[in-house]
């Protein structure tokens, strides 16, 4: 039984942030963080005031993981009814504005998994990504196998999830997992500034843009490329693309209105 919230939300702006908030369980994940984690994300999806949001933790964890006490308490049967980290990746995958994870201390297991599926990842010096599950006699079960080898190559997967070894974050930058790295105490703010950047362009666009690179991972070149011109022809019926082209000819700002 939870007796405080297991994640916080605020607003900057037309930013969402959403902070995990189970401090001394270095916000592993049970059912109802990812629960609650869920509602909050589909919350600002739907909202249109919002154009990006930011998941974070706080400065020791973004998130060490599965709920291993939880987990404990599973057999096959049980992992394979209640596989809320299933639900989290299928729900994660369908958010249509940018997700942001802005990463300090421990981002372990579930932790790394939730973070990669982030759309950028901006991480403290002090961030530590690893997929240790192999030291629990178990593999990484919330995407880490699939999503690891795609953003840093087989190698280094293999080297992570093999050994259980960590990154710490000036490697995981030079790897590719993250896409810049920060004293811890500026984290957050960076990515909320980069979450308003993005909040200030035409929401549909942007919608469209990360859609058109999340189906790079699923399509094969040929299939991606006709996708992206699929997409890219469907902005021309923007008003904010007619509004786009005129503001840059006319040399002014765009006014997105958002259609
Ligand atoms: N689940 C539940 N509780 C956890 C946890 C987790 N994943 N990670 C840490 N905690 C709890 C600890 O049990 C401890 O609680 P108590 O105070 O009640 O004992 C508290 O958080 C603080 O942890 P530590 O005392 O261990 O802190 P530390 O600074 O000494 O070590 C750490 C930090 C290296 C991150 C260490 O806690 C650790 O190794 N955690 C487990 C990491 C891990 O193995 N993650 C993978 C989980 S399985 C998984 O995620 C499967 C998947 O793919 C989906």
């Amino acid at each position: 039984m939870e007796l405080e919230p297991t994640i916080l939300t605020r607003e900057e702006g037309n930013v969402g942030i959403i902070t995990l908030n189970r401090p001394k369980a270095l916000n592993a994940l049970n059912a109802i963080l990812i629960d609650e984690l869920l509602a909050a994300l589909r919350s600002y999806d739907r909202n249109s005031d919002i154009g990006a949001v930011v998941v974070t933790g706080n400065n020791k964890a973004f998130c060490a993981g599965a709920d291993i006490k939880e987990q404990r308490e599973l057999d096959f049967v049980g992992a394979y009814n209640t596989d809320y980290l299933k639900d989290l990746n299928d729900a994660i995958v369908a958010i249509h504005k940018p997700i942001i994870g802005a990463i300090n201390g421990y981002a372990l297991g579930g932790g790394c998994e939730l973070a990669m599926m982030c759309d950028i990842l901006y991480a403290g010096r002090g961030a530590v990504f690893g997929q240790p599950e192999i030291k629990l006699g178990t593999i990484p079960g919330a995407g880490g196998t699939q999503r690891l080898i795609r953003a840093i190559g087989k190698s280094k997967a293999m080297d992570m999830i093999l050994t259980g070894r960590t990154m710490k974050s000036a490697e995981a930058e030079a790897s590719g997992l993250v896409a810049k790295i920060f004293d811890d105490e500026e984290t957050v703010t960076r990515a909320i500034e980069t979450a308003q950047k993005i909040a200030s362009f035409s929401a549909p666009v942007v919608a469209m843009a990360k859609e058109a690179v999340n189906e790079a991972e699923e399509l094969g070149l040929k299939n991606g490329l006709h996708f992206e011109s699929r997409l890219y022809h469907s902005s021309f019926g923007l008003a904010d693309h007619v509004e786009g082209f005129e503001a840059f000819l006319q040399k002014r700002e765009p006014r997105w209105t958002h259609k």
